[in-house]
């Protein structure tokens, strides 16, 4: 009975689409990029839980500029396939960003209103700059206008999980990043 319902599990999991090697590649070359921009300057990485919990801690390690860390846990509202532009923030930063560089640390872009909304409002706390860095980038999948500073892998327009990203809350330790097969 256990056995089924494990091997259940693992048949959803229908291809790897990037290995281990390929993230922490990946991760070594951008995060070295953005120590090279910041150049000495202190940052602060903002990570959106909890999809982008795995990706904060490769990533952070791989920047050697001053780096404090931060995390914020939210929800988007629509109205029918427009987003309202408020953003119900469940768990906030606890420090005053005004001052710092800014850099939040995400999953992934879809739709990219998550990360609009979020980029919006962390504006008006008048941070000294703002900058993207995602994992994943899913361009066809786009409603809203944005793009992020750096982006890791940009893929077409599958569902994936591993490596941070869930369905229904599973599989987000998966040390790989896998297609979603239901
Ligand atoms: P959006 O850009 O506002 O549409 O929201 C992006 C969020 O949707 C991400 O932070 C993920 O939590 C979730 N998401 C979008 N695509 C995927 C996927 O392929 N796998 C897992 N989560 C996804
Ligand atoms: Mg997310």
């Amino acid at each position: 009975m256990r056995e089924a319902k494990i091997q259940e599990f693992n048949k959803k999991i229908k291809r790897v689409v990037i290995t281990e090697e390929q993230i922490k590649a990946r991760i070594k070359e951008v995060g070295k990029q953005i120590s090279d921009s910041y150049d000495g300057r202190p940052v602060l990485l903002v990570s959106v839980l909890k999809g982008a919990f795995v990706f904060m801690a490769d990533m952070c390690r791989a920047i050697s500029v001053p780096c404090e860390i931060g995390f914020m846990c939210a929800k988007s509202y629509y109205q029918g396939t427009v987003s309202t532009g408020i953003v119900n923030i469940t768990l906030d930063l606890d420090q005053d960003i005004s001052g710092y560089h800014v850099i939040i640390v995400e999953d992934i872009i879809d739709t990219g209103r998550t990360l609009k909304d979020i980029v919006n409002l962390l504006k008006t706390r008048n941070p000294l700059s703002i900058r993207v860095v995602t994992l994943l980038d899913k361009p066809d999948r786009r409603v809203v206008d944005f793009k992020a500073d750096y982006t890791l892998f940009t893929i077409p327009d599958f569902f994936v999980i591993g490596y941070g990203l869930d369905s229904a809350e599973y599989y987000r330790n998966l040390p790989y990043i896998a297609e979603y097969q239901e």
